[in-house]
């Protein structure tokens, strides 16, 4: 008799995305005529810029060629992206040795797998609202108990980060092991400025625990006081590891392509409480499970490196940081209290009238058409809130806002 894993029975109704699509899905087939903007799932949209896909085209051309055709290639990634990768960090002062850098097909796999290398008897500790994806891996690998009425596992200890502490995540009450920690945030858009990192920093250090940090939205930092790697922060490197996308600044979201350091400082224990190497456990679990990126998307990934495609991809984040700004000056106009849209592509606002999320999801969906996401579903302490993408094209912005003003006065 097949056993299944019994821990997928913990999991709190379906993954936040779907859910949210069954909806959109129930309402478009009843509204088929209806124009619905999309500004839930932090999908890009806007085309691939061209230096990128000029190297794609080169390296499948190259695919084609005796000479150029590449079978499996390096699990870690090609040493010719690792290097422009390993690069970028050190334009910013920020040392990192290209073998510390492990090319993924995306953030989504890696912060969901990265678990697998921390004892199935690991405390974890996870900010409230968050990430789906940290707590149900947690979840599926066992580490939890059951759900409480808040959709709360037992087990896990959840770091609440409201308005009341302008979303920076208290130390957890008790000393845990691992900490995930999302910096700028998804969903609230805040981002831990270089104290309150190093003071996480130095959590970690006093209480032997590693902290995840998850930097896919660290493009869109326009404040140059922000740490834009939790590797700026001295000691770091000893207890941390940093997940970087190009889903979102680049519009890989579709193309995937991501990469996670694991730093070689950065050490755990076993059960006989020696000394073991974090990063020799990625590369086992890596060289075992996974078989790389292919190589036209990570001659693309190079190519986000050079000059022209910085260039490309700054215009992208410019593009996506006006639409956080209309939408933002625009519920703000409504007298809707908003946070984040400033360094980080997400808005986070207190629903009005004191209404659930997914009151609000429900109305904005009947009413003006707009699908958002409700703040609920990140987490307990979301509720009240609701998280509004600017992964939109203009007029589906202005379109929105012009919307929700008519509905609103
Ligand atoms: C989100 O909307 O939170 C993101 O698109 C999720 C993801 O990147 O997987």
């Amino acid at each position: 008799m097949a056993k299944v894993n019994s821990n997928y029975g913990k999991l709190q109704a379906g993954y936040l995305f779907p859910e949210i699509g069954r909806r959109v899905k129930a309402y478009t087939d009843a509204n088929p005529k209806e124009n619905v903007i999309r500004l839930g799932i932090g999908d890009v949209v806007l085309p691939l810029p061209a230096a990128i896909r000029e190297a794609m085209h080169k390296a499948v051309d190259d695919l084609g060629t005796l000479d150029g055709f590449h079978g499996y290639g390096p699990e870690q990634g090609y040493s010719f992206l690792r290097d422009a990768i390993a690069g970028s960090y050190s334009k910013k002062g920020v040392k990192i040795s290209a073998d510390e850098i492990f090319v993924s097909d995306g953030s989504k796999c890696d912060s969901g797998n990265i678990q697998e290398i921390f004892s199935l008897d690991s405390k974890i500790a996870m900010t409230d609202p968050v990430y789906p994806v940290y707590v149900d891996t947690n979840v599926m690998a066992g580490r939890s108990g059951v759900a409480d009425e808040n959709g709360q596992y037992a087990g896990f200890s959840y770091l609440p980060t409201t308005a009341e502490n302008d979303f920076v995540a208290p130390f957890p009450e008790a000393p845990v092991d691992v900490i995930y920690l999302c910096s700028p945030n998804n969903p609230t858009g805040t981002v831990l400025t270089k104290s309150k990192l190093k003071a996480w920093v130095d959590y970690a250090k006093e209480n032997n625990s590693v902290i995840l940090f998850d930097a896919a939205y660290v493009d869109f930092i326009s404040d140059d006081s922000l740490p834009k790697s939790i590797y700026e922060i001295e000691g770091a490197r000893e207890v941390a590891i940093e997940f970087r996308s190009l889903s979102k600044n680049a519009g890989f979201t579709g193309t995937r392509c991501a990469w996670t350091i694991v730093p070689k400082e950065l050490k755990g224990w076993n059960d006989s409480g020696e000394e073991v190497s974090f990063h020799a456990l990625w590369n086992r679990r890596h060289c075992t499970k996974f078989n790389g990126v292919s190589y036209p998307v990570q001659k693309g990934a190079e190519a986000a490196f050079s000059g022209e495609g910085e260039q490309q991809i700054s215009e992208l984040v410019t593009y996506y940081m006006e639409n956080a700004q209309i939408i933002k000056k625009a519920l703000n106009d409504m007298g809707i209290t908003t946070y984040g849209g400033e360094n980080a592509p997400y808005i986070w606002l207190k629903t009005p009238s004191d209404k659930t999320s997914w009151e609000f999801f429900d109305w904005l969906l009947n009413t003006c058409q707009i699908v958002g996401t409700p703040g609920s579903g990140f987490g307990a302490a979301g509720e009240g809130y609701f998280r509004i993408s600017a992964f939109a094209v203009r007029e589906n912005v202005n379109t929105a806002v012009a919307r929700m003003k008519t509905a609103m006065t």
